[in-house]
């Protein structure tokens, strides 16, 4: 009798107890069915209330249009450059262009600067955009406050963002991890807790699936507007480091839509060009002490097509010594044991595994599945078709997986998962919430999750990462001592 099956002999009896007994066991009959170990880690069965996941009305707060003629709306920025420099801000007029530039000053100065950007429109089947104004802010400082202001007139809105440090081995920075956000009730839970988290986040790392407009009639794109107005408040004042999901496609050819990813692409730039990407599908940037690679899970991604070969070359490129914390970002998780988009994530994990395991990925982030789920350092390298070797077993440079698409969208929680839980799989759980990836120095990092129905400071799950890089070196272990 193996550890695993103790623990569900244990269950069963703490089931039973309360009717034989009495006093302080019922206490205990609440508190153990809610969580399970298996052959896997942990699943927590505890079931959340999803009576929220209704998007918000059209009119409600949170999705109000700021006052004046042609005022400047959905004002978001990311990181405009490769290594932090530069940031991309845009935003959207709704009544005329207006003016494309930004003013931008650093705090405690005098002098203002000012960068011409450029707007596009485009068109969804019975949907015209506003003028959607991107702009391309360069050569700032490091580690430096900015106030910025954009719209001329009366209609002038001033927002401020920080420059991340120059990257470096042993800078801490702090990530905010969410996805599948959508723009219910939920969500905006998910905004609030993150908001008012005392851990703080300075950059978003956003896993896909933004708005869900296209769960609406026609890919109702004025429901991109309202997500835009929606994420705003943290949007305009921190980099969202953008990634594709299969909500971003919008490909409609019977509405005569057949261009994947326009809407997303409109509205959402990203700075491929700067790390040799052909598509802004697929890119990397360094920021602070990470390296952050982003894929397009809904892309080819197959060997000889353009993403493969950007990765390949790519992947080498990563300095450890600069940038200790090797992190990519992709919407489908390869690991997953929800029933939800079960193996969905399997092609790519069969393409690319090896190589995160080669270059010691340290985690991947993905969504899609609404849920959170933690894997533990598993790979599944070994197959070569007559050898059978088909199992995920443990790798210590294997990276971790973290599904977190759990940021409350219209579709509700992915309650369903496969049984048991499989031996790759830590922890898992059915609730909305987000992650913080708090990076220490070169050899530690402390993720953390938190869900909606806690409080902003509670840690629902957590765990603390050796760097795969420099985790075991003596040097690392000075480093963390300093
Ligand atoms: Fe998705």
């Amino acid at each position: 009798m193996c550890l695993a099956d103790i623990q569900l002999l244990r269950y069963t009896w703490l089931l039973w107890l309360p009717v034989a007994s009495s006093g302080n066991i019922k206490a205990r009959h609440v508190v153990f069915p809610i969580m399970k170990v298996c052959r896997g880690g942990i699943t927590s069965h505890f079931v959340r209330n999803d009576y929220l996941s209704l998007d918000m009305p059209i009119d409600s707060d949170v999705f109000r249009v700021p006052p004046g003629y042609n005022v400047p709306q959905q004002v978001h920025i990311t990181q405009g450059d490769n290594e932090g420099k530069g940031v991309i801000i845009s935003w959207i007029t709704a009544d005329e262009p207006g003016s494309s530039i930004v003013l931008y000053w650093a705090e405690n100065s005098e002098f203002k600067s000012q960068a011409q950007g450029f707007y596009l429109t485009y068109k969804y089947f019975n949907y015209s955009s506003g003028y959607i104004h991107h702009c391309n802010v360069e050569n700032l400082e490091f580690d430096t406050k900015y106030y910025y202001e954009v719209g001329i007139g009366n209609t002038t809105r001033q927002f401020w963002f920080k420059t991340p440090p120059q990257a470096g081995p042993d800078v801490p920075y702090t990530f905010g991890l969410i996805g599948d956000l959508g723009q219910t009730y939920n969500s905006n839970t998910t905004l609030t807790h993150y908001e008012l988290s005392s851990a703080k986040g300075k950059t978003i790392l956003y896993v896909g699936d933004l708005s869900y407009a296209d769960d609406y009639p026609f890919h109702d794109n004025v429901r991109w507007d309202t997500w835009g107005r929606f994420i705003e408040r943290i949007a305009a004042y921190q980099p969202w480091i953008w990634t594709a999901g299969n909500h971003e496609i919008d490909f409609a050819p019977e509405l005569g839509e057949s261009r994947p990813f326009k809407p997303y692409r409109s509205r959402y730039h990203v700075p491929y060009r700067a790390s040799g990407s052909t598509s802004p599908l697929w890119y990397s940037i360094k920021r602070a002490s990470a390296y952050i690679i982003v894929m397009s899970s809904y892309s080819a991604f197959g060997k000889y097509t353009p993403q493969y070969k950007w990765l390949e070359k790519e992947l080498p490129k990563v300095n450890r010594t600069e940038t200790p914390w090797l992190i990519v970002l992709m919407h489908s998780p390869i690991y997953n044991s929800y029933v939800n988009h079960y193996m969905e994530g399997e092609p790519v994990r069969a393409v690319y595994e090896k190589w995160f395991v080669e270059y010691k990925v340290d985690v991947v982030f993905a969504g899609h599945v609404h849920a959170y789920e933690r894997s533990k350092r598993v790979s599944n390298i070994e197959y070569n078709i007559v050898n059978g070797l088909c199992r995920p077993t443990n790798n210590p440079s294997a990276p971790i997986y973290i599904t977190i698409g759990d940021g409350g969208n219209l579709e509700g929680l992915a309650t369903a998962m496969t049984e048991p839980q499989p031996s790759y799989s830590a922890f898992r759980e059915a609730s909305f919430g987000h992650g913080i990836f708090d990076i220490k120095n070169r050899s530690h990092a402390y993720f953390s999750w938190n869900r909606n129905q806690d409080g902003y400071a509670v840690e629902a799950d957590s765990i603390w990462l050796r760097n795969r890089y420099w985790g075991s070196s003596e040097e690392a272990s000075l480093a963390a001592l300093r």
